[in-house]
């Protein structure tokens, strides 16, 4: 996944985006990816796949090939073979549902189990409270940040796919984990 051209390097990141459904991971993906929002709900089957292409310095191009991962039940057992590979996750959830805060614990305990980078070590994750503009916020900020220390999440966001706020710190934040990690 890696090419030099005079000193130009290209890098190929996977990352997933999990969390239960209707939380908002296709808006995020797409508002990361396209600059768009629509309050339409289109539940995603199985999984989408987007494409952002980053120039992160003068000698490094990323292209991030996002998974966003349908959330509904229904759809888990096809999970392993989705994560194969990924280098990073961000994990949503919904700021003004505890349910799916609560779900978080168990999307995390499924990635844990099945991915690790190819030396063994734990891969970068970023935890995201979504819908921040709903201004509802069901999760105290104590729980989020307990919840992070605890489970080795190096930080969160609270984010809004619809009115743009945090998506891009997020995954810049992501993704200069991963250039850590390698
Ligand atoms: P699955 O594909 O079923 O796993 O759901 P998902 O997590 O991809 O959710 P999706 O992005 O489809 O969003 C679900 C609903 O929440 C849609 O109606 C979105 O418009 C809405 N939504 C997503 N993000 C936000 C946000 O930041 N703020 C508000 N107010 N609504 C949002
Ligand atoms: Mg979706």
């Amino acid at each position: 996944a890696v090419f030099q051209h005079f000193g130009q390097k290209e890098l190929l990141f996977k990352i997933l985006v999990i969390g239960d459904y209707g939380v908002g991971k296709t808006a995020i993906v797409r508002r990361y990816t396209e600059g768009k929002f629509s309050s339409n709900y289109k539940i995603t089957i199985g999984a989408d796949f987007a494409i952002k292409n980053l120039d992160w310095d003068s000698q490094t191009k990323i292209k991030l090939q996002l998974w966003d991962i349908a959330g509904h039940e229904r759809f888990g057992y096809m999970t392993r073979v989705y994560y194969k590979y990924a280098v990073a996750a961000a994990l949503v959830f919904d700021i003004s549902r505890v349910a799916t805060f609560q779900s978080v614990k168990k999307w995390l305990g499924d990635l844990r189990e099945k991915v690790t980078l190819p030396d063994g070590s734990k891969i970068p994750i970023v935890l995201l409270a979504n819908k921040c503009d709903i201004n509802q916020a069901a999760v105290p900020n104590e729980q989020i940040i307990k919840f992070c220390k605890e489970n080795d999440i190096g930080s969160w966001f609270v984010t809004s796919a619809k009115e743009n706020l945090n998506i891009d710190e997020a995954m810049h934040y992501l993704v200069g984990n991963v250039l850590k990690s390698k």
